[in-house]
């Protein structure tokens, strides 16, 4: 390997949210005797390329106005989104907007009316719900159903085509694929939701951000790549974020083929004063997308390793925790209930008595009580000092 994620680097003191500052969220615990394994990010140095690239420009030491996004930009995703997934995009389809949930908060506003229903499929990634309350949407539940024999979650689509159906309901946020629990939704699902809002007038944001990051045996299918139809009724986000670390430079390429839409879209952002780009933000993402296909490979099987050493040890050690093995992400969803505690208690279990910095379940909609997720894109070392302190507090009940 040429990347070495095995070194242990440390953040605290380096203005990180997830090393920090997770002393607000969780009182009592400190840097000092916690581990953080919340905030979706990476406890990784991004791809030498990115770094490098960085310097260079920070280096001239004028950071003025950019110009908009340039060619070098939109060729970097349409290669990038093409070698990964083999969709080929249209250089006009693309928008650079400062992060995904800014984007998602932009498109709600563009598309949608005060009152008016968007629909989300909890447990999902939480800011989706913040999202929609704050701009005093409604939000619409699916709840995806949790097969306890498989440990997979499917989606209700008997549900969802209820809630298509409502004439007030006209967005849908869909994750693909799915935080917390790393599912990648099949061909056959993603026709069936596509179908399902292409007919109801719901139009579809698809959350790609975590595509990069899918396991061996699983193949990830951007929702706008299945149908020209469904691609003029789909928004599509993507950023190097998170597998190459860079969310701290906030730069998402959100894909829009449907003019109507797009001019829609963008002009909001213009409403927003969000139509600038971040110079290292747009830089950074260039590189990771042109050189850091190698970084990725490594990443994966890294990560890939480190979740199937905790499934062992959780096996052997962990009495009454079951680990959901993820289809991608480095995001890992634990179900706790097997333990007997209620869910408050198993909380407690995690962030007090084992003092690991978790985003608890419930976080993610009250179906996801009683579970938490971790954040495996860490150190093995990392990994193997809280499992161990895990296993302590689970000797101890
Ligand atoms: C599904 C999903 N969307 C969006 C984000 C955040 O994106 P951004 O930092 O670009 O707003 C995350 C971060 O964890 C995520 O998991």
């Amino acid at each position: 390997m040429s990347n070495d994620f095995s070194k242990y680097i440390n953040r605290i003191g380096t203005d990180s949210v997830k090393w920090d500052s997770f002393a607000e969220r969780y009182p009592g615990l400190d840097s000092k005797d916690c581990i953080p394994m919340w905030v979706a990010d990476t406890d990784f140095r991004a791809p030498q390329e990115v770094i490098d690239a960085i310097v260079e420009k920070a280096k001239f030491g004028i950071y003025g106005y950019p110009k908009s996004k340039g060619d070098t930009f939109d060729k970097a995703v349409m290669n990038w989104i093409y070698k990964r997934h083999g969709w080929k995009l249209s250089k006009e389809w693309i928008v650079a907007t400062p992060g995904i949930v800014p984007a998602i908060n932009n498109a709600i506003q563009a598309l949608t009316q005060e009152g008016e229903g968007v629909i989300i499929q909890p447990p999902v990634y939480y800011p989706f719900k913040q999202t929609i309350t704050k701009n005093k949407r409604r939000t619409v539940e699916n709840l995806l159903i949790y097969d306890h024999k498989s440990g997979n979650y499917e989606i209700d689509f008997d549900d969802l085509e209820r809630k298509v159906k409502e004439p007030n309901n006209k967005l849908l946020i869909l994750c693909n694929p799915h935080n917390p629990m790393g599912r990648v939704w099949s061909e056959t699902d993603l026709r069936k939701i596509g179908e399902l809002c292409l007919n109801n007038g719901v139009l579809v944001i698809s959350d790609e951000i975590h595509s990069d990051l899918i396991f061996k045996g699983y193949k990830h299918t951007p929702l706008g790549m299945l149908d020209e139809r469904m691609n003029q009724n789909n928004i599509t986000a993507y950023a190097a974020s998170k597998s190459f670390n860079l969310a701290g430079l906030q730069t998402s390429a959100i894909i829009i083929a449907n003019e109507e839409i797009r001019k829609k879209y963008t002009n909001q952002l213009e409403i927003n004063c969000m139509g600038s780009i971040n110079i290292f933000g747009t830089l950074a993402l260039e590189a990771a997308y042109n050189h850091g296909e190698q970084y990725l490979t490594e990443l994966l099987e890294y990560v890939e390793a480190n979740v199937d050493y905790a499934i062992d040890f959780a096996e052997k050690n962990l009495k009454g925790v079951r680990i959901i093995k993820p289809q991608a992400t480095y995001l890992v969803w634990m179900d706790f209930r097997g333990t007997g505690l209620s869910a408050d208690e198993i909380d407690g279990l995690v962030i007090e008595r084992a003092k690991i910095a978790v985003d608890l379940g419930r976080w993610f909609g009250k179906e996801g009580a009683g579970f938490a997720r971790f954040n495996f894109a860490c150190p093995r070392s990392i990994l193997e000092k809280a499992l161990g302190q895990l296993k302590s507090a689970i000797d101890k009940l």
